[in-house]
């Protein structure tokens, strides 16, 4: 069976499985990391929203023969250890601002958050984020917690 590594939080990771495994699974069953979850299995509620390299994307539509064996995966799990805290400001926004009501997307869109932020200073060097910036956040809450998201990413982007 084919073997594929890469880096997963910070640590190299190895796993034996057929090349078409989603990533997705890899990571949950075979390696036992649960903060991303399963919705759809087909890209389009952002449950699982990981980052690749530092960029939001869908584990659950990527085969595991995609990544490389220099690609650094990202989970909630490993999102502190980003910035050399117990909490990243995300989460710190998220707990403040009592967002959670059944949790099941909130991993993926604190991670779908931080990349947001990050994209946006990167490409437009601004600091602050706007409803029109939260808009164009696909991830799917079956709660309805968007409006403590939106004021949540306004209030970590501050203090990333
Ligand atoms: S489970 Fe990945 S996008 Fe829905
Ligand atoms: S908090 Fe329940 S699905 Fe978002």
């Amino acid at each position: 069976m084919p073997r594929h590594s890469f880096k997963l939080n910070g640590k190299r990771v190895s796993v034996s499985c057929d090349d078409d495994v989603r990533l997705l699974w890899v990571i949950r069953d075979l390696l036992g990391v649960r903060g991303p979850k399963y919705g759809c299995g087909i890209n389009v509620c952002k449950a699982c929203t990981c980052h690749i390299n530092g960029k939001a994307f869908n584990p659950c539509s990527v085969p595991v023969s995609k990544i490389k064996r220099s690609d650094e995966i990202t989970t909630i799990e490993g999102l502190p250890k980003t910035v050399g805290k117990e909490l990243h400001p995300m989460q710190r926004a998220w707990l403040d601002l009592d967002v959670v009501q059944c949790g099941y997307c909130q991993p993926g869109q604190i991670m779908q958050a931080v990349s947001k932020v990050n994209e946006i200073r990167r490409k437009e060097g601004r600091t602050t984020i706007t409803d029109a910036d939260v808009d164009e956040i696909r991830n799917i809450c079956r709660c309805g917690t968007y409006p403590r998201i939106r004021e949540a990413i306004k209030q970590g982007a501050k203090q990333m």
